[in-house]
């Protein structure tokens, strides 16, 4: 029999996620569906008894309440704990479920191209939100050189280091010091919305100083190229946008609901598609 999946957030009119796994579905015969839920944040208890009481079989979480979802839960696994957000919440048999694939979603698209040995590469992440969290955590737990953090409240980069990152080398920086030193760096990460549409010309950092063959990822999809990218790529960067990160979460949650992998490449594209042809998205 069909499974109901559903994403809550507040607002989700704009997600690509049911979308997505609509099609995933349909790709794999599957007689799933995915539906969207605008959930007041007042509402979300309710909601998430709600989302028992039907036996919807599993969900997505996104802004704001990735955070405040994990009280209602009955149990969130270790990643999921440490990066203090979750994002996919699977029902077994009655009992709620809360993991997060936003840092391994991250950590599966960086490979692709960075290569799998992630074990040297000196990375700069810029934020220290929630999004920072979640791909700090997984780095660190994956390992690599080093990871410094560098934000515009110096204070958050510094306690995101003390509370997320035990293993590897890690420094907090100003982002005038972060600019100073980008030429350190193989891997430069923003993790802000600085460049987001509808403010397109903002900058999280300059990419002076980059050396070429830099990696710089920015989790942003709209635009699919922030002028971040498209400056850095200038300059002999190898750049990368958010849509990996959104199609591997998504991914990684549809395994752990069916057990099966979706083709990731039909993924790819219908929201690439969507966001080049919905009007919403500058190219
Ligand atoms: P998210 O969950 O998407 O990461 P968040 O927790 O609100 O959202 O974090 C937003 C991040 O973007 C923070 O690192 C924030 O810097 P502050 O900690 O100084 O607030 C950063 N950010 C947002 N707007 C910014 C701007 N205009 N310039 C620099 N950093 C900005």
């Amino acid at each position: 029999m069909g499974k109901v999946f559903a994403l809550i957030g507040h607002p989700v009119g704009h997600s690509l996620s049911p979308l997505m796994h609509n099609d995933a579905f349909l790709a794999l015969a599957l007689p799933h569906h995915y539906v969207s839920f605008d959930v007041k944040p007042d509402d979300l208890k309710e909601a998430v008894s709600g989302i028992k009481a039907l036996g919807i079989a599993g969900f997505n979480v996104t802004v704001p309440h990735k955070v405040s979802v994990m009280r209602y839960l009955d149990e969130i696994e270790k990643e999921a704990k440490q990066i203090g957000a979750v994002n996919t919440v699977s029902n077994r048999d009655g009992k709620l479920i809360g993991t997060n694939t936003d840092g391994r979603g991250y950590l599966l698209s960086l490979k692709e191209k960075a290569g799998e040995n992630l074990k040297e590469k000196r990375v700069l992440l810029i934020g220290a939100g929630g999004a920072a969290r979640g791909v700090a955590v997984t780095l660190d737990r994956s390992g690599v050189g080093r990871l410094d953090i560098a934000n515009r409240t110096f204070e958050r980069a510094k306690m995101l280091i003390e509370t997320g990152i035990h293993r590897i080398p890690a420094r907090a920086l100003t982002l005038e010091e972060a600019a100073e030193r980008l030429g350190d760096y193989d891997v430069i990460v923003n993790t802000t919305s600085v460049g987001m549409s509808p403010n397109v010309e903002d900058m999280p950092l300059p990419v002076e100083g980059i050396r070429p063959g830099t990696i710089l990822s920015d989790l942003i999809y709209n635009p699919l190229r922030t002028k971040w990218l498209l400056e850095g790529e200038r300059r002999g960067g190898i750049v990368m946008n958010g849509v990996g990160m959104f199609i591997e979460q998504g991914a990684l949650a549809f395994e752990e609901w069916t057990g099966v992998s979706p083709d990731r490449e039909r993924m790819r594209k219908i929201v690439v598609d969507e966001l080049t042809h919905s009007g919403r998205i500058r190219e």
